[in-house]
């Protein structure tokens, strides 16, 4: 499963290649983002972008629901690598009961088809994937049609610019995930994400990516959230085994403060700490680095393990449950 990510510079430069499916000849107020798990992080990812790019406001949906808000004003992008998710189904069928604009992406399934009967443009995204592992396909085919749509504020150049970067820093991002691989082997305790705000979706991305790949549960620590709560539970703490996986954005001075900060904290029950220091010029670069590591990582750990990262049976039972 590696090598899929290996090959991500490839996957996002062809999605930036292909087409868009449609073009709008008018505004849209907001972005609604359907889609749950590996495809879900398209939203949370577009989410922090626009907020830093200040671009529409993006809304994430990772449930059945589509929003009572959602209006023929915005536009909702169901996101389904499968195309055969029960939740994002769901959502879809809502929005062709109330008339909202949509873009469907799948490499497949039920999505592609009823977006075809019902003629809603539809991006294609290639096959043969780990819905997780095929982000840059997703999240790149849904930037170039937001920009082509004139509804990114980020300059396109960001977004040729982290393909490039992508590419150079794959043998970085290899080596990076080994260590980080040995290091929470060997720790053993419950493995926390310690990082701090714009990096949530990052964050939530790690979490999952070891959830999936490495089969072992994770936790998620953003400051400055975490100073109003999580903290007082280590004044008198009850559980012991933590493994800190710190994440900072070098270009963050308040940030790795922060992080700093928290480990003062954690240092109350854990020595197991490792410092991932995100490489990148722009947030999207640092996002997509460090989802690189965590994909890597979590697949080298699984190997560590004897386990198939590829493999997500309690998902494949749940889906089957859902129906
Ligand atoms: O990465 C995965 O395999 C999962 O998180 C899936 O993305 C999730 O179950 C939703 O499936 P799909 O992306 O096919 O809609």
């Amino acid at each position: 499963m590696e090598e899929m990510y290996v090959e991500w510079s490839r996957q996002a430069r062809s999605a930036l290649e292909k087409p868009v499916p449609v073009r709008f000849n008018r505004g849209i107020r907001s972005v609604i983002v359907a889609g749950m798990g590996g495809s879900g992080i398209v939203g949370d990812v577009l989410s922090t972008l626009s907020s830093n790019y200040s671009s529409l406001p993006v809304i994430t949906v990772k449930n059945h629901i589509l929003p009572g808000f959602a209006s023929r004003e915005d536009l909702l992008l169901v996101v389904s690598y499968s195309g055969n998710t029960v939740e994002t189904l769901r959502v879809f069928d809502s929005a062709l009961e109330r008339n909202i604009p949509m873009v469907a992406v799948s490499s497949g399934g039920l999505l592609k088809t009823r977006a075809y009967e019902h003629g809603i443009p539809h991006i294609q995204l290639p096959e043969g994937l780990a819905p997780r592992a095929s982000l840059p396909s997703m999240l790149y085919g849904v930037l170039k049609l937001l920009y082509e749509n004139n509804l990114l504020n980020i300059p396109f150049k960001i977004v040729e610019e982290s393909v490039d970067f992508l590419e150079e820093k794959t043998g970085e991002a290899m080596a990076e995930a080994g260590l980080i691989a040995e290091w929470v082997h060997r720790s053993k305790g419950l493995l926390v994400i310690s990082t701090h705000s714009p990096l949530e979706s990052l964050g939530l991305r790690g979490k999952n990516e070891f959830n999936e790949n490495a089969k072992i549960p994770v936790k998620v620590d953003v400051a400055p959230e975490w100073m109003h709560n999580d903290i007082v539970g280590y004044e008198e703490p009850f559980f012991k085994d933590f493994t800190v996986l710190e994440v900072v954005d070098p270009g963050d001075r308040v940030g790795v403060m922060l992080v700093d900060f928290m480990r003062t904290i954690y240092g109350r029950v854990t020595k197991s700490f490792h410092r991932l220091v995100l490489e990148g010029g722009s947030l999207l670069d640092k996002i997509l680095y460090g989802s690189m590591v965590f994909g890597l990582s979590s697949c080298k750990l699984a190997r560590m393990r004897g386990i198939d990262p590829l493999k997500t049976a309690s998902i494949q039972e749940y889906k089957k449950a859902a129906g």
